[in-house]
């Protein structure tokens, strides 16, 4: 390993485990100014759906991002963890029956298999509303207007035209509606998909980075740029690793996209030429930094590091 990655990997763990004790305090028992009581059980599922071991890569790019400006390391874990519980909110309704039909995540039991179906739709509700509750305390940043530019831009990625909308055309591509009639996508289409449901909340990741720096309209845009390369190949990852590796190791189920019909790089190229586009991506991505010089290495890591990861 080289010495630049060994400082990614030491990086992205500082980042998880605060990451972790942050969502462990804001998930606490007592309600807060402005709750009347907060449900044991709708508790319980949210914490389970988001103190369960994820890589914490998103959470990480807002960190590694900010302190390209200097950012108080508070501010950007608060920006981090609303991020991730729209993240973790986003896999409970992914593994849904309705949606992917999944019952094994992050090596446990699905959300809807600890508990019920009912209690994993609520505890997602929870977990995405709970983002901006995040993103608008003045922990995050004192300026109001800082907030309200995070909580358009987290919503903007999240929703009709981001990872919501991503996973509509998803689910299209299997031919869940039109009476069972696929939609299809050629590779820009999967682009426009994956950038979607993938892409929109990692690019924000880089965005917040940006936001909580008030960084320069050039230094925002490239690091857009880099979110939503890094996005893409993320996914495509994602895609590679079902077909080529296994349940044990990724934690989740494995080998199921092609039987579902999802759109995907490999469905449409097969697995080389995902494999090449991949390779591009990073390079890209890299390329997207320039601007930042020394200080942009470790994201260019992270690039690699989501080329490369096995799980
Ligand atoms: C999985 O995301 C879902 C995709 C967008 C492909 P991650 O691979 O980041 O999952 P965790 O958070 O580490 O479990
Ligand atoms: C998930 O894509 C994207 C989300 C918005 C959650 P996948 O359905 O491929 O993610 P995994 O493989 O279940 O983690
Ligand atoms: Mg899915
Ligand atoms: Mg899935
Ligand atoms: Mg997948």
């Amino acid at each position: 390993m080289s010495s630049s990655s060994e400082t990614f990997q030491t990086q992205l763990s500082a980042v998880a485990a605060e990451t972790e004790a942050l969502l462990v305090k804001l998930l606490a028992a007592p309600p807060i100014e402005g709750e009347r009581a907060r449900p044991q059980r709708l508790l319980d599922a949210m914490r389970y759906a988001s103190l369960n071991g994820g890589k914490r890569f998103r959470p990480f790019l807002v960190v590694a991002s900010a302190s390209l400006f200097n950012v108080p390391r508070e501010r950007a874990l608060m920006a981090g963890a609303a991020l991730e519980c729209v993240h973790c909110y986003s896999l409970v309704h992914d593994d849904l029956p309705a949606m992917d039909d999944d019952d094994l995540r992050r090596g446990q039991p699905t959300a809807h298999k600890k508990f019920d179906e009912a209690t994993a739709i609520l505890a997602g509700d929870g977990l995405l509303t709970f983002a901006f509750d995040i993103l608008a305390r003045p922990e995050t940043h004192p300026d109001p207007t800082v907030r309200i530019e995070l909580v358009m831009a987290l919503a903007r990625a999240s929703g009709l035209g981001g990872m919501v909308g991503g996973q509509m055309l998803d689910l299209a591509a299997e031919g869940r509606f039109d009476n069972g009639k696929p939609q299809s996508f050629d590779e820009a289409g999967v682009a426009t998909l994956q950038g979607m449901k993938t892409g929109a909340l990692l690019r924000f990741a880089c965005d917040a980075g940006a936001i909580l720096g008030q960084a320069s309209a050039a230094q925002r845009k490239a690091l857009t740029q880099f979110g939503s390369v890094v996005g893409q190949a993320f996914q495509i990852a994602d895609d590679l690793l079902d077909v080529e590796s296994d349940a044990a190791t990724l934690g989740k189920a494995a080998g199921k996209d092609a039987d579902a019909g999802k759109a995907t790089l490999v469905s449409i190229y097969g697995i080389a030429k995902a494999k090449e586009r991949l390779r591009a991506l990073v390079t890209e991505a890299e390329t997207a930094l320039s601007s930042f010089g020394a200080s942009g290495a470790v994201l260019k890591e992270a690039a690699h590091f989501v080329a490369d990861r096995k799980s």
